[in-house]
């Protein structure tokens, strides 16, 4: 009988890196998976897009845990998905990335001694005051089995002092994905539907509490975009969380007022979001996933963020820490758009095959353990 494992995702970014190790799997045939979704994001625009585009299939089980305090959400999680394994035990379980939901999955499992795979494994940034470091960190300690992206990664878990035996340096699966759909998205002509032309405009997201969840520091960001949207159109792929500060502290009128050239939209799907970026001529983000994707793409992007866990974007990529000093983030813009700003160059294992190395590795530990 062929051992079945369960595949975890509850946000955005998740169903991104899951969708490549769920094609993969099913192509080896060698292992059965179930997938289970958490519902950390729920909205249609966070959730069901995703899985439609990437092809996932729906979810064998759905925790809907929705939104909370990191303790309500983490603790809901941890409840529902105890109660899943404790009533079907799977041979191992398979979490990715570092959202709550990949935290308190393998927290569920690894207490009931059930093998606890990480795909993106050993990323660090050193900073603790970020919820996702601390869920890396615990993730990692409790994995059995860790799958590194990048090699910074693997460094981390061997200072750590984590097992050789344990780590696979695979490649990024993110990357996978966007090679897997760039043509796809290409036809989905979104630079047209948004009046948009190519390398003559730059798109933006932002939601990391450091940046959004405090008003003055938002403000002093929204006041800028509208600013360096006068030099170059910038198309906005707003997050809820965002977009729910900015309604909470009356800013809409000062977006609304500002003209054309600073467009905010919903939050975009995959396809869309890879055709804005590959199309842009600079990004700016906060986000882990847009680091690494515009380094694939050659696309500059401003990091705005003091430190990162993902620093071959830095050392290889497009990618530059800018933080959130408006004057700062202003002077790399400049920067960005002379063409005074790295080129890039390929980073080692971000080829679209990571998820199949994962797949063979998988199913060779599986059966190693079977075998013991
Ligand atoms: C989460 C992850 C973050 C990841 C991001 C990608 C954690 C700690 N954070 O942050 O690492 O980069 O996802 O998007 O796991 N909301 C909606 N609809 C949804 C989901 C959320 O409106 O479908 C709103 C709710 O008001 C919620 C807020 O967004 O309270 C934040 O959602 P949450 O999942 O807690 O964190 P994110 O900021 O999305």
């Amino acid at each position: 009988m062929k051992p079945k494992m369960d595949l975890v995702a509850g946000a955005r970014p998740n169903f991104v890196k899951l969708a490549p190790v769920v094609r993969a799997l099913a192509k080896s045939g060698s292992v059965d998976f179930r997938i289970v979704h958490t519902g950390q994001h729920y909205d249609f625009s966070m959730d069901g897009v995703f899985f439609k585009e990437l092809g996932i299939p729906d979810p064998d089980i759905h925790l809907e845990v929705g939104s909370g305090t990191h303790g309500v959400q983490t603790a809901r999680i941890l409840e529902r998905y105890e109660a899943e394994i404790m009533k079907d035990r799977p041979a191992a379980m398979v979490v990715v990335g570092d959202v709550n939901s990949t935290l308190a999955c393998a927290v569920a499992a690894a207490k009931l001694r059930i093998p606890v795979v990480h795909i993106e494994a050993g990323l660090r940034s050193f900073d603790r005051s970020m919820p996702e470091e601390i869920n890396r960190l615990v993730t990692d300690a409790v994995s059995d089995l860790l799958f590194v992206s990048e090699k910074s990664g693997l460094e981390n878990l061997q200072r750590e002092g984590v097992a050789d035996e344990k780590i696979r340096f695979v490649g990024n699966v993110m990357i996978d994905s966007l090679i897997y759909h760039l043509d796809i998205a290409r036809r989905k002509k979104t630079l047209q539907k948004y009046d948009l032309q190519r390398k003559n405009y730059g798109f933006m997201t932002l939601h990391r509490p450091s940046n959004v969840d405090d008003e003055k520091t938002l403000k002093a960001l929204m006041e800028l975009f509208i600013e360096l949207a006068e030099d170059l159109p910038l198309v906005f792929a707003m997050h809820p969380r965002t977009l729910g500060m900015i309604k909470k502290s009356g800013m809409e009128p000062l977006i609304r007022d500002s003209g054309n050239h600073l467009k905010c939209l919903e939050p975009q799907p995959y396809l869309d979001t890879i055709s804005l970026v590959e199309g842009a001529a600079v990004v700016l983000t906060d986000s882990g996933g847009l680091q690494e994707e515009t380094s694939f793409l050659r696309v500059p992007c401003l990091t705005m963020r003091e430190n990162t866990e993902r620093p071959i974007t830095i050392e290889m990529g497009t990618s530059r820490l800018v933080g959130n000093n408006p004057d700062r983030i202003r002077k790399a813009f400049e920067d960005a758009l002379r063409g005074e700003w790295p080129k890039g160059s390929p980073i080692p294992l971000w080829d679209g095959k990571a998820a199949e190395r994962i797949a063979r590795e998988l199913s060779k530990w599986l059966k190693s353990r079977q075998d013991e």
